[in-house]
């Protein structure tokens, strides 16, 4: 067994860590007030429900009610124990723990064998990357890379690295450091012959490590020098590797993602690597495939705009309209950064040098309406009056998409100065478009909705459970306030057994010497759902202490609602007995409630 880890301790790391910047690292946090909100990171959401507290030091989310303090947020965001989540924190905090954390051992086979693929990805990375720089078998190699325009630094920042041209030089490598064929075989890095031999997959190639979100190396991605094909060879999906998942650079990009409050999506990794070195930090690439949910899902936990930027050929201009759709869907601030005369941002930045790329192609990224005008004029010909009628429906129909009268009215002005036509009319002919658009999608409320913004959330609780909860906010704060209700209570139950079971162990927390402090008593819960609730319930502001007016009024209201249901009970023994015929009994239950009712 594992020894528990000491109350200081637990308490020393969380007073060295702030919440909103440990929470910050997996969702995007704007401070309103004293509070932070963001996105809830445990449900899918497109308007702000999730809330950080760093006076209460505790998170909660209005929407799907999740809640707790720092170590319940590691525990459920990164799906480990509570021990874990501590050995993590810890480390963040730089703070020493005498205990041995689980997982970090025996416990995780499956993540033994991950270990150790990560082990072997680690290595032959740095040994790739030597390979490339310091060898006369790299030369070639290094001469591409130079001759492309690829820096030594960047082959530094990205480890670069090439693969020899052998059949078995990364086998027998692996092989000699003790690495597991098969395994080596499940992690991509090799391949089995009919003979049982077994040779290397990446060969005589370019190599590009991929990491993953933390900055481990879980696969690589090879360029031919020439002409061959693929011009790309990827690792295959592996335990470590999930192509639909993974974002190039995205471990590296997260801070200045973060600090511009801005990714740039591109569509290679030569373009993401090209532009850092043009001072674009906080580009990230898909690799080669399109765009998932997954992506946009670990985009949008650190970016709120997105700056797609894909090749200026027609292909590219195709698949940034799909992409920006789709993450304009998801609720992100979408522009679209378009390369003129079909290059790829690798090739312009190589033209044109870094401050241009910067200025006019990212500085200057449309919004995603302006980017649809252009997108949909590709292949007509707006001299032929059909086409260009046709052109201006597209745009038209886009332009009642448009959740802003002013963003509407900017559009349709523009339409009619190109076009030399009245306002007007144009305006008549968008709103019969959006009137059409609301009929096609009876459940479409979504798109008319106003702009997200952090949603305060005042729920309707019946009197009784507010009471309860103002009882709890207030015992939640003051010690003394908890033993005066437990008196007032005389031995009674709140209504809500999740309310008792909080009022119960508060005041067992209480007895053993803690002082109030939510996040503390977060921790000295047993269960999840009592957790949520104690964090939703301290989301409400209530002063630190409370007069005994109130208190006394709360506990009445928690009384009444007792009367309430006994009431409601005895009506039905009422109408019981008079259907049994036992009128004498059925009176005197009469009398009761009358009784029970005046006391009301
Ligand atoms: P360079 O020609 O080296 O400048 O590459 P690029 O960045 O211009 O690549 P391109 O625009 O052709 O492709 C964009 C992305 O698609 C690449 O970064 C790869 O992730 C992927 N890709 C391109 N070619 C292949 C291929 O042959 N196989 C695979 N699996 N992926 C590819
Ligand atoms: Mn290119």
């Amino acid at each position: 067994m594992t020894r528990k880890i000491p109350e200081e301790t637990i308490q020393q790391i969380k007073q060295s860590l702030d919440i909103a910047e440990v929470i910050g690292d997996y969702v995007q946090l704007k401070k309103q007030g004293r509070n932070y909100f963001g996105l809830c990171p445990f449900h899918g959401e497109k308007s702000p429900s999730f809330s950080v507290s760093p006076e209460k030091q505790i998170y909660h989310c209005f929407g799907c009610g999740a809640g707790g303090n720092i170590f319940s947020f590691i525990t459920e965001i990164e799906n480990i124990s509570f021990q874990e989540a501590v050995g993590r924190l810890a480390e963040r905090a730089g703070i020493q723990l005498d205990v041995p954390i689980p997982g970090e051992s025996a416990n995780r086979t499956a993540s033994r064998e991950e270990d150790r693929m990560l082990e072997a990805h680690e290595l032959l990375t740095k040994f790739y990357h030597h390979l490339l720089v310091n060898t006369k078998e790299g030369q070639e190699a290094l001469d591409y890379l130079l001759g492309r325009g690829f820096s030594k630094e960047d082959l530094e920042t990205f480890q670069i690295g090439w693969s020899l041209p052998n059949w078995d030089f990364t086998a027998k490598f692996l092989q000699k450091r003790g690495f597991d064929p098969e395994e080596m075989e499940k992690a991509g890095l090799i391949i089995q012959r009919e003979d049982q031999s077994y040779f290397d997959r990446f060969r005589g190639r370019v190599l590009f490590p991929l990491h993953d979100e933390k900055g481990k190396v879980v696969a690589f991605s090879g360029r031919a020098l020439g002409e061959e094909k693929p011009k790309y060879l990827n690792s295959p999906e592996t335990p470590i590797f999930n192509k639909s998942r993974l974002l190039y650079n995205f471990h590296r990009a997260r801070q200045a993602i973060r600090k511009h409050r801005r990714a740039v999506l591109f569509e290679g990794f030569a373009d993401v690597i090209a532009a850092a070195s043009a001072g674009v930090e906080e580009g990230i690439a898909t690799m080669g495939t399109s765009l998932t949910d997954a992506h946009i899902h670990q985009i949008k936990r650190i970016a709120e705009q997105v700056t797609v930027c894909y090749d200026g050929d027609s292909a590219g201009i195709q698949a940034a309209f799909r992409a920006s759709e789709m993450l304009s869907e998801s609720g992100c601030d979408v522009k679209v950064a378009l390369i003129p005369d079909r290059m790829d941002p690798d090739d312009y930045i190589k033209k044109h040098g870094a401050e241009k790329f910067r200025d006019h192609i990212i500085g200057s990224a449309m919004t995603l309406m302006a980017f649809k005008m252009v997108y949909y004029k590709q292949g007509k010909n707006l001299q032929d009056e059909g086409q260009k009628l046709a052109y201006i429906e597209e745009v038209l129909t886009e332009i009642a998409r448009l959740k802003k009268a002013v963003e509407r009215d900017f559009y349709l002005r523009q339409v009619a100065e190109q076009f030399s036509l009245s306002l007007d009319a144009l305006k008549q002919q968008e709103k019969q478009l959006f009137m059409k658009q609301r009929k096609r999608r009876p459940s479409g409320e979504q798109t008319f909705q106003p702009a997200a913004a952090p949603r305060t959330y005042q729920r309707l609780y019946p009197a009784y459970q507010t009471a309860e909860r103002r009882l709890l906010a207030y015992m939640l704060k003051n010690a003394d306030t908890a033993y005066k209700v437990k008196e007032l209570m005389g031995g009674e139950a709140f209504n809500l057994d999740e309310h008792q079971a909080i009022f119960t162990y508060l005041l067992g927390y209480y007895e053993e010497g803690n002082a109030p402090d939510a996040s503390a008593f977060i921790s000295f819960l047993p269960d999840a759902n009592l957790r949520r609730l104690v964090s939703d319930i301290e989301m409400m502001t209530v002063g630190e202490y409370v007069n005994d007016e109130e208190v006394h009024d709360y506990i009445k209201e928690v009384f009444k609602h007792r009367k309430v249901l006994e009431i409601k009970s005895m009506k039905q023994q009422q109408i019981a007995a008079e259907k049994a015929n036992d009128y004498k009994e059925a009176a005197q239950i009469a009398l009761k409630i009358v009784k029970l009712t005046k006391e009301l």
